[in-house]
């Protein structure tokens, strides 16, 4: 691997308490990465820094309080001297029908999926333009690129957080700073299996057949791995800064925009 800055990078995932960022914590640290990690439950991120031997930080906090990205940046920053890698994880979906989307699951949408995004960009990118580099990793969902039924606030926030990867991208290229996306279609984590519970809840179907119907909705016929998603994020914080202002879709082949 050869990058612009020398390695170790300084990694800082939001969301790294369980599935999609724990996995990629766990890829980050088998590269040797200092990593801090946030969500809102200490004892799920106390966990997972039990699994590590890389050197690590714990800074339990809601990405929803305004607040949070400066301090938990800052905190980053005082510790280790800067930032290299951020990846903004943290997310949460709720379905339902338009009708019934009133403007606190709106909001709650846009908080989480978007404006937090957009703090945690805004709050990391005066060290990575002081650095000359910096690495931006967005999980954003195939909902950023088309559309759903019963996830109209999911998926207006999702299509958002992608264009706002796509301005920063080009907003910061010239220092040295890439701003990315990984578009997931179905992945196996807690936030898909209660998914799963609440369509059985909803519906009544079988358990294994509400699986198999969110497993078809990729190309392979298969749930995609957190790992997999982990493998994306590595493969876009190691490029030299060609690759910038992209969304990589990993459904199967499904979704091709
Ligand atoms: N699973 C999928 O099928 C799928 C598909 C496409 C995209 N995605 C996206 O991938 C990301 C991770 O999803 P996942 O499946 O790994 O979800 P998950 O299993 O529910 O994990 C979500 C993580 O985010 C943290 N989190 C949630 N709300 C937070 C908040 N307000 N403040 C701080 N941390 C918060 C959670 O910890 P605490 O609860 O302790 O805060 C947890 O660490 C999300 O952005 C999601 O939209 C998921």
């Amino acid at each position: 691997m050869n990058v612009s800055r020398q390695s170790p990078f300084r990694c800082l995932v939001t969301g790294a308490s369980r599935g999609i960022g724990a996995a990629i914590v766990d890829d980050l640290a088998h590269l040797g990465y200092p990593i801090a990690m946030t969500a809102r439950t200490e004892s799920d991120l106390l966990a997972v820094a039990s699994t590590l031997t890389v050197p690590n930080l714990v800074i339990p906090g809601d990405v929803t309080d305004p607040h949070a990205a400066d301090m938990i940046v800052q905190r980053v920053v005082s510790e280790w001297n800067g930032l290299d890698v951020l990846v903004i994880n943290a997310g949460e979906g709720i379905s339902a029908p338009i009708t019934r989307t009133d403007d606190a699951l709106w909001a709650r949408m846009m908080e989480v999926n978007l404006n937090a995004p957009f703090r945690f960009i805004r709050a990391a990118v005066p060290t990575m333009k002081e650095q000359g580099f910096g690495r931006i990793v967005v999980i954003a969902s195939v909902a950023s690129r088309v559309g759903a039924p019963y996830i109209s606030a999911y998926t207006a926030a999702k299509h958002g957080v992608l264009g706002l990867v796509r301005s920063a991208a080009a907003e910061l290229s010239s220092y040295g700073i890439t701003v990315n996306a990984v578009c997931p279609g179905y992945v196996d984590t807690p936030m898909t299996a209660r998914t799963v519970d609440s369509i059985v809840s909803n519906t009544g179907r079988n358990r294994d057949e509400v699986l198999h119907t969110l497993a078809q909705e990729q190309g392979h016929g298969k749930l995609i791995q957190p790992q997999e998603v982990a493998a994306a994020v590595r493969f876009l914080i190691c490029d030299q800064g060609a690759i910038n202002g992209q969304g990589i879709t990993l459904d199967g082949g499904k979704v091709q925009i």
